[in-house]
């Protein structure tokens, strides 16, 4: 079936949750996706940040040929090579001590909710109150599943589902007197991205995440690390929250994990795991071997000499180019990230750069209206950073051009 005809199956079969770019994506390569015309787009969206290691890489691609003829799925019932060695490495690189293996990201956070409250149950039995509640941030996107949507920001996505799940508060986002006024004995938990992804390339200060750790040490209560989007190499270190030396009791990682596979991982403190004992928490399908081997292997890919440097490298360089299309053009207001999280703010609405840079060869992500979002693949380089701002220039002054006009582009 050709484009047209897939679309208006679609239209007829699925439910409408998702608004479609007019690709029929067919194959991947590199940096690159090929739609079902043979047309080439350099992939700056990196499937919203899960082809960290680029399309179709030969090592993923022999891992699972090889873990496919072997065996597709074990039930957590039984022992497979690869779960235990997969939870090693992340223990090792994120500095905790132990992981459950879910599915997808909204999954993992409400493994972490979960965990939080049962923490707070075995530690504080005595406590004349319920530690039920979790404190999440302003503009944070943490997922769709009712306990993960209740620490969602945005009102359109939670307002369709209430009642959510009660308890969940949110705190003013680098507020640090809201923070200590909202953090009061019932808290069980702090959940933060420390760059917020959704919600535009958005960090957290270093005073408001210090807080947040202190307050739950203080406290015991846990603080919970969302690395979903910007953890496992995407900033150019392995967790966006090494870079202030935070430690936190859980992080929660997903996305590029698999390498496009569905599996996330919580990774929790010794005396933290312990609160859920066997048969408290479990799934069919997570942590399955394919995924796991396929794991083992991105992370062995990403741990290699020059893999993080390369990532803050061409960030850095690709972080300078946006600056000067900003001091340019003053459409943009401003850059934002890090390493290959970068995004530009506009003064306007970026819906049409989205569809100009499609048919000029390029896919990037429009968020919050007006934040262009770049997430591409951790192994580009400067040739494609270049070519993709070259490509943008014309297009965001055109914008500019046509928004003084007001004519719509
Ligand atoms: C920071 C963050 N947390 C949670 C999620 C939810 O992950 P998933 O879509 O795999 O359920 C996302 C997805 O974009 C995310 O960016």
């Amino acid at each position: 079936m050709n484009f047209e005809e897939i679309a208006a199956l679609e239209k007829k079969v699925l439910i409408p949750t998702y608004d479609r770019l007019p690709i029929l994506a067919v194959k991947g390569e590199g940096c690159y996706l090929y739609d079902d015309r043979g047309k080439k787009y350099l992939d700056f969206l990196g499937g919203l940040a899960v082809n960290s290691l680029g399309h179709a890489h030969p090592e993923l691609l022999a891992a699972l040929r090889d873990e496919s003829e072997t065996i597709l799925h074990v039930s957590n019932l039984f022992y497979h090579p690869y779960q235990a060695p997969l939870a090693e490495k992340l223990a090792r690189l994120s500095g905790l001590d132990r992981v459950f293996f879910g599915n997808t990201g909204t999954e993992a956070i409400e493994a972490a909710i979960k965990l939080a409250r049962a923490y707070a149950r075995q530690h504080h039995p005595a406590e004349p109150f319920e530690r039920t509640e979790i404190l999440a941030v302003e503009n944070s996107f943490h997922g769709r599943t009712l306990g993960a949507l209740s620490a969602t920001w945005p009102e359109k996505y939670r307002k369709p589902f209430e009642p959510l799940l009660p308890g969940v508060r949110f705190v003013r986002l680098n507020d640090v007197a809201h923070l200590r006024e909202s953090f009061t004995p019932r808290v069980a938990g702090v959940l933060v991205e420390v760059i917020q992804g959704e919600g535009g390339v958005v960090e957290l200060s270093e005073d408001f995440l210090k807080t947040a750790e202190e307050l739950c040490r203080a406290n015991d209560a846990l603080f919970i690390a969302d690395e979903i989007q910007c953890g496992l190499a995407r900033t150019g270190r392995w967790f966006a929250y090494q870079k202030l030396g935070l430690k936190p009791d859980v992080v929660v990682v997903a996305k590029p994990l698999a390498a496009g596979l569905p599996l996330s991982a919580l990774i929790a403190r010794e005396h933290v795991a312990q609160a859920f004992s066997p048969g408290m928490h479990g799934t069919t399908f997570g942590g399955g071997p394919l995924q796991c081997r396929l794991a083992l292997k991105v992370l062995e890919v990403m741990e290699r000499p020059g893999f993080l440097e390369h990532v803050r490298e061409v960030g850095g360089y690709f972080r300078n180019q946006l600056e000067k299309l900003c001091a340019d053009l003053p459409v943009i207001r401003e850059v934002r990230g890090e390493g290959l999280m970068l995004a530009v703010e506009l003064t306007v609405p970026c819906k049409s750069v989205v569809r100009k840079a499609l048919e000029a060869g390029f896919l990037v992500n429009c968020t919050q209206d007006k934040v262009l979002r770049f997430l591409p693949p951790l192994i580009i380089e400067r040739r494609h950073v270049d070519e993709l701002v070259a490509a943008l220039r014309p297009i965001v002054a055109a914008l500019a051009a046509s928004e003084m006009k007001g004519v719509t582009v």
